[in-house]
């Protein structure tokens, strides 16, 4: 437990669909604990569960206002749009402008299977859409203006 590796763009890792999560155990639970433990020691917004190796659709984000757990989150409303300038931990020092929504509402659950529900406006929007790709295999470069 605890800090994580996280894989660097190239690994074929990144590149895959993950799965749904139908087990929510003490393994979920470490996971999400330790993927919050290296997002926030990488000094990073969000991560997904590719990124430390794991083909699980899982995702942790925090723009600032405190830690958000994914487990199988869908995207169910989107709008408006933003050009910003956008990086990843997988692909450090790199950075591009991508197109996404200026408001995206997702529901997933927490690590209990309970139900949950947010709205991000801005760079928590970008951040929904950029780690809900990655359980897609998609990479922000290929979201780039
Ligand atoms: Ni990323």
């Amino acid at each position: 437990m605890g800090i994580r590796n996280i894989i660097l763009e190239g690994d074929p890792v990144l590149y895959k669909k993950c799965r749904v999560v139908e087990k929510f155990d003490d393994r979920l639970s470490n996971l999400i604990d330790d993927m919050i433990e290296t997002m926030n020691k990488a000094g990073g917004v969000g991560l997904a569960a590719p990124q430390v190796g794991m083909l699980k659709r899982v995702v942790v984000i925090n723009v600032g206002d405190g830690n958000i757990e994914l487990v199988n989150p869908i995207i169910t409303d989107s709008s408006g749009e933003q050009r910003e300038e956008e990086g990843c931990l997988s692909c450090p020092g790199q950075y591009a402008t991508t197109i996404r929504p200026m408001f995206v509402t997702v529901e997933a659950f927490d690590r209990f299977g309970k139900k949950v529900k947010y709205t991000g406006k801005a760079l928590k929007a970008r951040a929904f859409c950029h780690e809900i790709d990655h359980l897609d295999g998609i990479l922000f470069k290929s979201r780039t203006v």
